[in-house]
């Protein structure tokens, strides 16, 4: 059973140093390792921390494997607003990871695609997801309500979810309906998680989702019940309201 620990920081700035040690001793034990890491606001500052690191030798990043963990359907493949162009300036281009070393999702979502996709990263595992959470208690695009044993697989964004994006798209019509998502499965089999959230409009979900029952309403619930070593990071106003 998971251990879950959670750690409240004062402000965005104190969440992306905290989460940069996580990641630094992770890698720095295991240069290697398979990471996921969320796109979306949340981890941005993150992601600016391990390349300042990176820049002064406190980060290698080189060795890693960067599996994708989510995007929108139905764009072509180099469209800037796809989830892979978003976690390609803000973490490949910045770090330095070239595409050999990225797993990125079968992007037409074909099933057997999708299927040996999650065969080959069954053979080594995630060591290290680096998650957000939606409003509507998302983990990727695992969109409530997702069960636990959820393989990767297309799936309908939810109105919350095209909500919430509608400001990168302009106009909430113009959000893709569908999107591709590593399931819950692959996600909590991951050997590490680290959980981010910030501000006060993911106060009552991060609430939930540590608080209040375990289950598909609130898919990060199941953090609770993962086999990894599960390490929440919030700041107060995400903590407090
Ligand atoms: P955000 O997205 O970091 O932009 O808030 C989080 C999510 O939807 O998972």
């Amino acid at each position: 059973m998971a251990t879950t620990q959670l750690e409240v920081v004062d402000d965005e700035a104190a969440l992306a140093r905290a989460a940069a040690d996580i990641v630094s001793d992770i890698v720095a034990a295991n240069p290697d390792a398979v990471v996921v890491p969320a796109t979306g606001e949340t981890p941005l500052g993150l992601y600016a921390e391990l390349t300042a690191r990176r820049d002064t030798g406190g980060f290698d990043p080189s060795r890693l494997t960067i599996v994708q963990l989510d995007d929108y359907l139905g764009l072509d493949p180099g469209d800037r607003r796809s989830l892979f162009g978003w976690m390609q300036r803000a973490l490949l281009a910045p770090l330095g990871i070239t595409d050999g070393r990225v797993r990125r999702l079968p992007a037409d979502g074909d099933p057997d695609a999708v299927a040996s996709f999650d065969r080959e990263l069954a053979q080594a595992g995630i060591d290290l997801a680096i998650l957000g959470i939606g409003e509507n208690g998302h983990l990727g695009f695992n969109e409530p309500p997702a069960a636990a044993d959820s393989d990767t697989r297309i799936v309908d964004l939810t109105p919350e979810t095209i909500a919430a994006n509608a400001r990168y798209w302009g106009r909430a019509e113009d959000v893709p309906a569908r999107a591709i998502t590593l399931g819950l499965r692959q996600i909590l089999a991951s050997r590490r998680i680290l959980l981010l959230a910030s501000g006060a409009k993911k106060h009552g979900i991060v609430r939930r989702a540590l608080e209040g029952p375990v289950g598909q309403d609130v898919p990060a619930s199941f953090l609770r019940e993962a086999g990894a070593e599960v390490t929440v990071i919030v700041d107060r106003a995400a903590w407090d309201g």
